[in-house]
């Protein structure tokens, strides 16, 4: 919860704090910047995913061990980005290096089953408790093939997402994301919005976007596509929201949102690429105690190798199994990406390192709220498992409108630049939080509390 009467802070001052923060990041990145002007010669961008950019140029990367990164300019940090939130295991884990260094050497692609494909999709299936595993390279493969099943099953073509989510870069889920849209329409009539150029209007308009944490509002929407004759295929959603922050489901709503998908026969689709693996071992399906009819996953899985997974009731798959929908890809269930992933779900990813990943996002919650109770910020700390952020925000933030209107982007582009020059290495961008991994001790996190600390007390000196 924000503080009942934060601070008002001194606009001035923010931007001050950004430009000498700025300048000092600029300084001391010298050999990224002199990477940057080799690399967009040949490389659009200097980057090779557009999520990578940053002005004026992104922080190029050596090496990572643990819970420790360094740069080209040999600056070393505490990595709370982890690959945007894939190395949950941290850096060169032991048990995966090992795991991969035996399989390499075994042959790495055959486009036929490995054992460690099958132990696996076994693993998967005791966790998240759904019958049927496929798997594929990407979070984004992911959600495309699982959208097509849901297609598949019900004859359906319509999809409902929730307004704000990321689901990855194919077109039907390019829709609706989030922070450039001013206009979204009211809450029973939100509009399906592509993201960037590219995303044909009749694809885009085949996805219908609703508020998070509103079970009514997307009952009402769902009824009224079934008057129009639109019944949507599925409800594809992150039970807690990874791209506006962290965003908790507020008591009862999944529940909800279980019910009311099963009376409408909607396939329910937890996309779990960002908390599958990483907020408990069956992910948030295991942590809010409710099953979808499919799950989603990558990041975690692959231990920093590509890999993602579909998971679903043997009712859902049996579309897959009995050959009407083709779920398929060369690199399905890569030999190398499945011992890695096999090597982090036996050896590294075990209750006790959940029950760390607990500790630690209790210790730097605590000690982030205790900061803003201290400084009287603007602000909030939330966190899940290995997942969490602070929120500038003097209101809760519980959907993508709330988000939008009271996130203060400016402080939270201070605090990237601020941690940036304190060796602690976080996501870029305002929709991001941190990832804590296996290997994050209480001395990273306590450096984290520190630095943030120190910024609360520039900001309001
Ligand atoms: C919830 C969610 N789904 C899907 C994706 C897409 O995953 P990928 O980038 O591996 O394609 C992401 C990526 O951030 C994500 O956060």
């Amino acid at each position: 919860m924000p503080v009942s009467s934060p601070l008002q802070l001194d606009r001035r001052r923010i931007d001050e704090l950004i430009d000498r923060e700025l300048a000092a990041l600029n300084a001391r990145t010298a050999q990224s910047g002199a990477m940057y002007a080799r690399a967009k010669e040949s490389l659009s961008g200097g980057v090779a995913s557009s999520y990578q950019l940053r002005d004026p140029w992104p922080i190029y990367l050596i090496d990572g061990v643990g819970a420790r990164v360094r740069d080209v300019d040999a600056n070393e940090y505490w990595d709370f980005h982890n690959g945007f939130g894939s190395m949950v295991q941290g850096h060169a884990h032991p048990a995966i290096v090992e795991a991969v260094r035996e399989r390499v050497a075994l042959g790495t692609h055959f486009a036929a089953v490995t054992e460690d494909t099958i132990v696996v999709a076994e693993e998967l299936k005791r966790r998240f408790g759904l019958a049927r595993w496929r798997f594929v390279n990407s979070g984004s493969e992911a959600t495309m093939d699982a959208i097509r099943i849901a297609r598949g099953l019900t004859g359906r073509d319509t999809i409902v997402k929730i307004f704000g989510s990321y689901h990855g870069h194919h077109d039907a889920v390019m829709v609706s994301i989030g922070v450039p849209y001013d206009k979204i329409g009211d809450r029973d009539n939100l509009a399906s919005l592509p993201y960037g150029a590219g995303i044909p209007a009749a694809v885009a308009e085949l996805t219908i976007p609703v508020p998070f944490n509103d079970a009514a509002a997307m009952e009402r929407r769902i009824e009224r596509l079934e008057r129009e004759g639109r019944a949507p295929a599925c409800v594809i959603m992150e039970a807690a929201m990874m791209n506006l922050g962290v965003v908790l489901p507020e008591p009862g709503y999944l529940e909800e949102v279980r019910e009311i998908t099963a009376r409408h026969g909607i396939v329910l689709i937890f996309d779990e690429v960002k908390t599958g693996l990483a907020i408990a071992a069956g992910g948030a399906t295991e942590r809010f105690g409710v099953t979808p009819d499919m799950v989603t996953l990558a990041k975690t899985l692959g231990g920093g190798l590509p890999s993602g997974a579909i998971g679903a009731t043997e009712a859902v798959m049996a579309v897959v199994e009995d050959g009407s929908v083709y779920q398929v890809g060369t690199y399905n269930g890569n030999p190398l990406s499945m011992a890695a992933a096999r090597a982090s779900l036996e050896h590294v990813l075990t209750p006790e390192a959940y029950g760390h990943l607990d500790a630690l996002n209790d210790r730097i919650v605590s000690g982030c709220d205790a900061v803003i109770e201290r400084y009287q910020l603007p602000g909030y700390a939330v966190g899940v498992g290995s997942k969490g952020c602070v929120t500038f925000s003097t209101e809760r933030v519980v959907d993508y409108e709330t988000f939008k209107a009271n996130q203060d982007v400016a402080v939270t582009e201070l605090a990237w630049l601020w941690n940036m020059n304190r060796g602690i290495y976080m996501t870029p961008g305002r929709e991001e939080e941190w990832t804590l991994s296996v290997t994050h001790t209480n001395e990273a996190i306590d450096d984290y509390v520190a630095a943030f600390d120190e910024m609360a007390a520039a900001l309001t000196a």
